[in-house]
């Protein structure tokens, strides 16, 4: 009640501001912080929780990741009817979500989230996006993302079958995102490629269940482009249908490479756009924040949302602002997919031919 009071007071001392030309409204909290919405202002409290305990004071480590990877699958969980999607279902009816095969290790930041939910005022799918929009803040090379507040709890868990899987085809995977996004006019091959821009902060625990961390690409802790180069390295399909199901063999020791990202890389639809990500710092973080924007939302009317997108920190920079091919690799290595342009011509690390260390903690 006094909470509800004191934001009456202070909508009427809403100031304006003129910032490039346009007028933006802002509004003051009570704790002095200015924002976009007054909606915004619990969130300061929550974001501290979040860096502090979920974040070890602002890494880009293993929960990042793990978060990270957690909005997807919250949002992909939709219906073709827009029923479902960033709801928080997968941690609401979380037995339900966490067993389906796709889901596979999701059940470890679930429970490292619920805590957080429980002790805030902040609905399960909110929390999702927004901690996963705060963790790769804290990523170096990051785009800041946006976060829109007002997703209403999910009322029923996402039907199985809705993520895809490293081992599905491409005409499968780009099926799925169209139909995830059908109620928003559906997603283009190239955001699809956008979106996987995730899997430059990312690692495998569970496709080979004795190796743990184990990367995508050879910085998981930066958000950069090296992804796309290493992916289009020549690498080989695990043998056989077993554990290793998805997997493709990574000349680079200590990677690992999922079948889903080596196929797009070479599919003729997406083959072009993967490869206009090498070494583009400005397109790999533009085309991740837009895709990223539409999938924090599915199933819900942005335009109904608080835009508490300036709680967002901005990220640090790169420091090394050239990517270049791991030691004992090169240009002559590549995988050239793409018909039309050529592979970037890029320096190689000196030395031997170095491995991959696992992400800690992982
Ligand atoms: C074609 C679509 C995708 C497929 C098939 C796929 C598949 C996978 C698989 C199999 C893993 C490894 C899980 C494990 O073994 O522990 C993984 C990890 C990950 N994925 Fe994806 N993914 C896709 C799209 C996305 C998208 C759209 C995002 C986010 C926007 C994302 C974010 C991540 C992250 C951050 C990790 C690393 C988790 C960690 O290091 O703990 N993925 N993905
Ligand atoms: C919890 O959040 C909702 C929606 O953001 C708000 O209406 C409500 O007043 C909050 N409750 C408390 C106790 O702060």
């Amino acid at each position: 009640m006094a909470f509800k009071a004191l934001y009456a007071i202070l909508a009427l001392a809403v100031s304006f501001g003129a910032v490039n030309g346009a007028v933006v409204k802002r509004v003051t909290c009570p704790d002095g912080n200015t924002v976009n919405d007054a909606a915004c202002c619990p969130l300061f409290a929550i974001r501290d929780d979040i860096q502090t305990n979920l974040f070890d004071g602002g890494e880009c480590g293993e929960e990042v990741h793990e978060s990270l990877r957690l909005t997807f699958h919250d949002a992909i969980g939709i219906g073709a009817n827009g029923g479902g999607g960033a709801d928080g279902s997968i941690i609401i009816f979380d037995t339900i979500e966490t067993a389906f095969h796709a889901n596979n290790g999701i059940d470890e930041i679930v429970e490292k989230q619920k805590p957080f939910i429980a002790r805030n005022n902040i609905t399960a799918g909110d929390f999702i996006q927004f901690a996963g929009a705060i963790g790769v803040s804290n990523c170096p090379g990051a785009p800041q993302l946006n976060f829109h507040l007002g997703r209403p709890s999910a009322t029923a868990a996402a039907p199985d079958l809705t993520v895809p899987e490293p081992f599905d085809t491409i005409d499968s995977i780009l099926a799925r995102f169209q139909d995830a996004f059908s109620t928003v006019g559906g997603f283009t091959p190239a955001e699809v490629v956008a979106l996987l821009v995730s899997h430059t902060i990312a690692a495998s625990d569970h496709i080979d269940p004795t190796i743990q961390g184990v990367p995508f690409d050879s910085t998981p802790e930066v958000f950069d482009s090296q992804l796309f180069l290493e992916v289009q390295l020549r690498g080989t399909l695990f043998p056989g249908t077993g554990g290793n199901q998805g997997e493709v063999e990574s000349p680079l020791r200590g990677e690992m490479r999922l079948q889903s990202d080596s196929n797009l890389a070479r599919d003729s639809r997406t083959a072009c756009e993967w490869q206009s990500f090498v070494n583009n710092q400005p397109k790999i973080q533009s085309a991740f924040k837009a895709a990223m924007r539409k999938m924090a939302v599915l199933g819900h009317d942005i335009n109904s949302m608080a835009d508490c997108s300036d709680l967002i920190p901005t990220p640090k920079p790169l420091t090394k602002t050239t990517i270049t091919f791991p030691a004992g690799l090169s240009n002559a290595d590549i995988e050239q997919a793409c018909a039309t342009t050529p592979f970037p011509t890029l320096a190689s690390d000196p030395g031997p031919a170095t491995s991959v260390a696992p992400v800690p903690g992982s």
